[in-house]
């Protein structure tokens, strides 16, 4: 009832802009119906109108609107289910985090470092963060510039400032994934032993029903590093450590994390933050990978367990890898509380592992993973590429017939 006079709202405001012949500045209907790159997304708003009944509640917008090779590759992300079977709900809140708050120009796009723009996505399942779910911006080189959401997908602007009356519409080369749960992402980024020692001490339960969070998640191999000196630790003493990587009632990206920082951890004791040269340290381990945004806040990727009993640990920014400080640690050769994760469907592997098995080897730098949603996603990829291919064409062909069906 309330759901369809929205949207009976919207087909008229839709309906009433589109009738309007704009001299100046057109409006939404009009800017989209004369973009022939934009035609899924124009035929998508025109199917899920209720969203655009937010934005009259806002100074301006900013549309990321996906181009049609974006919707194409929809069939490679985790959002294939929810597109292939038409699921309002979840394709609402994924065109509502399309929806930047404010009117920003590609000019204020650029920025020198890292931005965390917040959307118009609200729903908890995605957004239990005040202020509604961010969208992290960054520039590439040569001025490449570059949107980043859930699991690491990086959707690139391809054509800016096409102005409409309500705000700006700026065009990108693949949809935003609206961020996941803790349990996606560390499954995901390959960090099982920090997930499984979630799950050992029942602390998963806690931060995942947070609004909130920031996570420093050590690598499998920091993990592994230590074997028994923290797979023989009674679970008190591995909550205590735990806690130590968990911030709570705040979320601090990347940007937040400045040279000389104190952030209180949940355990009790302050973690450091310092920089040197190029890179980030978290007491004395290098961060990895920073910004993996969380549906109830951010996560980032050390490369090794921080010590609550020793929270004055200071880097060697001269060596590579940084030691380990617990005491009496011996490196394993499996990987220590991956059997603490419940098996269901799809259980983790929890075979022995390289030294360098890493969700990052390599990566130095402070910000966002270079992963991608195809990479993120083992088991839509194994499907076949022909076959989800046709998926997608089908899907984007039912779109075109319900839009056409329902609106006009
Ligand atoms: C439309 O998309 C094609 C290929 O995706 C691209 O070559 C072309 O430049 C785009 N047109 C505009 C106006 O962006
Ligand atoms: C949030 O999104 C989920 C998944 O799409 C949906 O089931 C739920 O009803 C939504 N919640 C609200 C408050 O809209
Ligand atoms: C995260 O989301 C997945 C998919 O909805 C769900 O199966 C899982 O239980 C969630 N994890 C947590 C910790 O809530
Ligand atoms: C999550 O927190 C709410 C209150 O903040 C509580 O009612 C609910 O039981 C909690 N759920 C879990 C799974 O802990
Ligand atoms: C969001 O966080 C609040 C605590 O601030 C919690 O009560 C609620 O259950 C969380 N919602 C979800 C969907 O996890
Ligand atoms: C760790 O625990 C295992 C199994 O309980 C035991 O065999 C092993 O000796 C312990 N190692 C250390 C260093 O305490
Ligand atoms: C979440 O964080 C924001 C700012 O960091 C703060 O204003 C807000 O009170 C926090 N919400 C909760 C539930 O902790
Ligand atoms: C943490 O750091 C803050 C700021 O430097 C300081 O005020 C506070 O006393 C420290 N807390 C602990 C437990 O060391
Ligand atoms: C970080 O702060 C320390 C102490 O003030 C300073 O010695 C160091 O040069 C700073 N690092 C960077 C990269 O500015
Ligand atoms: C390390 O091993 C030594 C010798 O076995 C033992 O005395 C000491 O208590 C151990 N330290 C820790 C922190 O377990
Ligand atoms: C995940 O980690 C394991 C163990 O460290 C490694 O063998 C595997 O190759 C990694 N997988 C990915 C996708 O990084």
């Amino acid at each position: 009832m309330r759901n369809s006079s929205w949207k009976s709202f919207a087909c008229a405001t839709l309906a009433l802009l589109g009738g309007v012949e704009a001299t100046t500045t057109p409006d939404l209907a009009t800017l989209l119906s004369k973009q022939s790159n934009l035609t899924t997304f124009y035929t998508l708003i025109k199917t899920y109108p209720n969203i655009l009944l937010q934005l009259p509640s806002y100074q301006g917008v900013t549309i990321l609107a996906p181009n049609n090779d974006a919707f194409n590759k929809i069939p490679y992300t985790v959002l294939n289910n929810a597109f292939k079977n038409g699921d309002e709900g979840v394709i609402t809140n994924v065109l509502e985090y399309h929806l930047l708050q404010g009117t920003r120009t590609a000019a204020e796009l650029v920025p020198g470092a890292p931005v965390f723009i917040p959307t118009l996505l609200t729903n908890e399942t995605y957004s239990n963060v005040t202020g509604g779910q961010v969208v992290e911006n960054v520039e590439q080189a040569g001025n490449v510039v570059i949107f980043v959401s859930g699991q690491g997908s990086r959707s690139t602007l391809t054509q800016a400032d096409l102005a409409f009356t309500g705000g700006v519409v700026q065009v990108i080369d693949s949809l935003l994934i609206p961020p996941g749960n803790v349990t996606q992402n560390t499954e995901s980024y390959n960090l099982t032993s920090f997930e499984g020692a979630l799950y050992k001490t029942k602390l998963l339960e806690t931060i995942s029903n947070a609004s909130n969070v920031t996570l420093f998640a050590p690598q499998n191999y920091g993990f592994q590093a230590l074997g028994p000196a923290i797979a023989n630790m009674t679970v008190e003493e591995l909550t205590s450590v735990m806690d130590y990587h968990y911030v709570a009632n705040e979320v601090l990206y990347s940007t937040d994390l400045t040279n000389g920082t104190k952030i209180l951890a949940s355990q009790g004791e302050n973690i450091t933050i310092t920089h040197a040269g190029n890179n980030v340290y978290i007491n004395s381990a290098q961060l990895l990978t920073s910004d993996i945004l969380l549906a109830n806040g951010v996560m980032h990727v050390i490369d090794n367990v921080i010590n609550p009993q020793g929270p004055g640990a200071q880097p060697n920014p001269a060596i590579g890898t940084q030691g380990v400080v617990f005491a009496n640690a011996t490196m394993a050769s499996d990987l220590p509380f991956t059997s603490d994760i419940p098996c269901s469907t799809s259980c983790p592997v929890t075979t022995t592992s390289s030294a360098s098995g890493s969700v990052s080897a390599g990566a130095t730098t402070t910000h966002s993973a270079s992963k991608t949603s195809t990479t993120s996603f083992s088991t839509s990829k194994s499907k076949g590429a022909g076959a989800a291919k046709e998926t997608g064409m089908a899907w984007a062909g039912l779109v075109g017939a319900v839009g056409v069906g329902l609106i006009l």
